[in-house]
């Protein structure tokens, strides 16, 4: 007979690992360390609770179970082999929901067992606390299901029909009366969890709780303009342990009280981190829809430079920034990009690279891309300190990226009203890479571009570093 102790001090084990991991993720040099560590966690946490379950007479049988890990592990390793790189951060919602379903499905196989077994608390105290629990589970885990695949197609820009191949886009605004409809579901949901309290044997309620909160994740996310996505992707990770955390109260598990709430905690810094990032309030973001729902179609024109012309302009400079977006992480070109810093630097110029805090479609997507090309973490600037560097900067290399360099952001119209922007138009000279003038994500027409000082360098990110770099070579 194994004693039980030992379940605990093997949850408290991981609990100790997440802890650590996520104290060390907390710094550049230390995150891969840190990633281990919650790894080598969240392997004790499984292994426990598997060996838990056998001693203790355990709800499922080996063969569900194995048959869960080998399927799991086969769509997971199909998953990293087949996505590109450009599809992470779909990747990244679709698991958010994963996380958001599995918790909601544990507290509706929880509740519906207890009411097919007869096993409803019977002391209010108990009956409370079990049922509230699972009621929101329940409602935070199925909004975070619906709310993150709705999130999925449209960090995606749309969906393809499958017998009529159209192609369809999601809306980026909502109609004003919406909000009255979100927060007329959202009230509704609260009474269904009240219901399945006071009605405790009546699984009706739970399915009620069940639709209302699928639906309510759909409202809630497909009225959100374009460049608040970033918000809304950290909210949903952050509901996906926040559910977790409530399922740990229902199946009475410590480490996933414990696992969830760090998630939780850690996914809401980071939304108020976007949110500070977009300059927007959270409820701003959730009841407001931020300009109108058409991409603005550019019909300025402004002709081409070639690699060689800005070789010559890249001759005799002393400072130069860097200034990555999405197009680098299309175009993979994160290593011609730090070929092309050392060759500056090789020329006595100092090169740094200026990171907005929602660039590329994840957060922290550019450190990532930066750092798997070896550029030193010392020389990625955060937007707030660079900024004031950029009128004293003789050039500007601006690659792939695009809404978060755009200065009309700085009106406090459209989409990206308000959003606090890279001050590339203050540099000496400009250089975009990017293939054509059309808009970035959030569908504004751009006039960076358009300046005198700027040279536009029209191609694929990869393609264009290269032919930069050999021309820097030969010249
Ligand atoms: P974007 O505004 O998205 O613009 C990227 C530009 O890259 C496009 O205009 C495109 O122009 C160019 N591009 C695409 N493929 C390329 C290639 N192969 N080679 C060269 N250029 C290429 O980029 P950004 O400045 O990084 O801004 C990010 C936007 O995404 C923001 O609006 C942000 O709110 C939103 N967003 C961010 C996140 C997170 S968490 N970071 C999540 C969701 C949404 P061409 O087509 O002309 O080449």
């Amino acid at each position: 007979m194994v004693d039980p102790v030992i379940f605990d001090i093997g949850y408290l084990l991981s609990a100790a690992l997440f802890i650590t991991g996520i104290k060390k993720l907390g710094s550049p040099r230390t995150a891969p360390y840190g990633n281990q560590l919650g790894s080598a966690g969240m392997l004790l946490a499984v292994i426990t609770t598997l060996v838990k379950m056998q001693v203790g007479n355990g709800i499922i049988g080996w063969e569900l179970l194995v048959g869960g890990l080998v399927l799991g592990s086969i769509i997971g390793a199909w998953l990293a082999v087949k996505v590109e790189m450009t599809g992470m951060p779909e990747l990244v919602a679709m698991f958010n929901g994963f996380g958001g379903a599995a918790s909601a499905l544990v507290a509706l196989s929880e509740v519906l067992a207890r009411i097919k077994t007869g096993e409803v608390p019977t002391d209010m105290l108990n009956l409370w606390a079990i049922w509230i629990a699972i009621g929101l589970s329940s409602l935070i885990g199925w909004i975070t299901l619906t709310g993150s695949l709705v999130a999925m197609f449209k960090l995606k820009g749309g969906f393809t029909i499958p017998l009529t191949k159209k192609w369809v886009r999601f809306p980026t605004w909502g109609p004003p009366w919406l909000n009255f409809v979100k927060v007329g579901l959202l009230i509704a949901s609260f009474a269904f969890v009240v219901m399945t309290v006071r009605e405790p044997e009546n699984a009706l309620w739970v399915w009620a709780l069940v639709g209302s909160s699928c639906l309510l994740g759909v409202l809630f996310v497909l009225p959100i303009g374009g460049a608040d996505m970033p918000v809304v992707v950290s909210l949903l990770n952050s509901l996906s342990g926040v559910a977790a955390a409530f399922t740990g109260f229902v199946i009475n598990n410590n480490v996933l009280i414990i696992a969830g709430s760090m998630v939780g905690a850690a996914g809401l810094v980071l939304t108020f981190i976007m949110c500070k990032a977009m300059n927007r309030q959270l409820i701003d973001v959730l009841f407001k829809s931020f300009g109108g729902s058409e991409k603005e179609t550019v019909t300025r024109t402004k002709v081409g430079s070639d690699a060689e012309e800005v070789a010559m302009m890249c001759d005799g400079i002393s400072t130069c920034i860097i200034v990555p977006g999405y197009g680098m992480a299309v175009s993979q070109c994160q290593h011609a990009v730090k070929e092309f810093a050392d060759l500056m630097e090789a020329r006595d110029v100092e090169v740094k690279y200026a990171i907005h805090p929602v660039a590329g479609r994840m957060p922290g997507h550019m450190n990532v891309l930066l750092a798997e090309a070896n550029v030193p973490y010392e020389q990625l600037i955060e937007m707030d300190e660079i900024n004031s560097e950029f009128a004293e900067c003789d050039l500007a290399v601006v690659i792939g990226a695009n809404d978060t360099t755009n200065p009309a952001a700085r009106s406090g119209e459209g989409p990206l009203g308000g959003m606090p922007i890279l001050d590339v138009d203050k540099a000496r000279s400009i250089v975009i890479i990017k293939r054509s003038l059309s808009v970035g994500y959030a569908g504004v027409d751009n006039d960076l571009f358009f300046m005198d000082k700027t040279m536009m360098l029209f191609g694929d990110g990869k393609a264009m570093m290269s032919a930069l770099n050999t021309a820097i070579k030969e010249y």
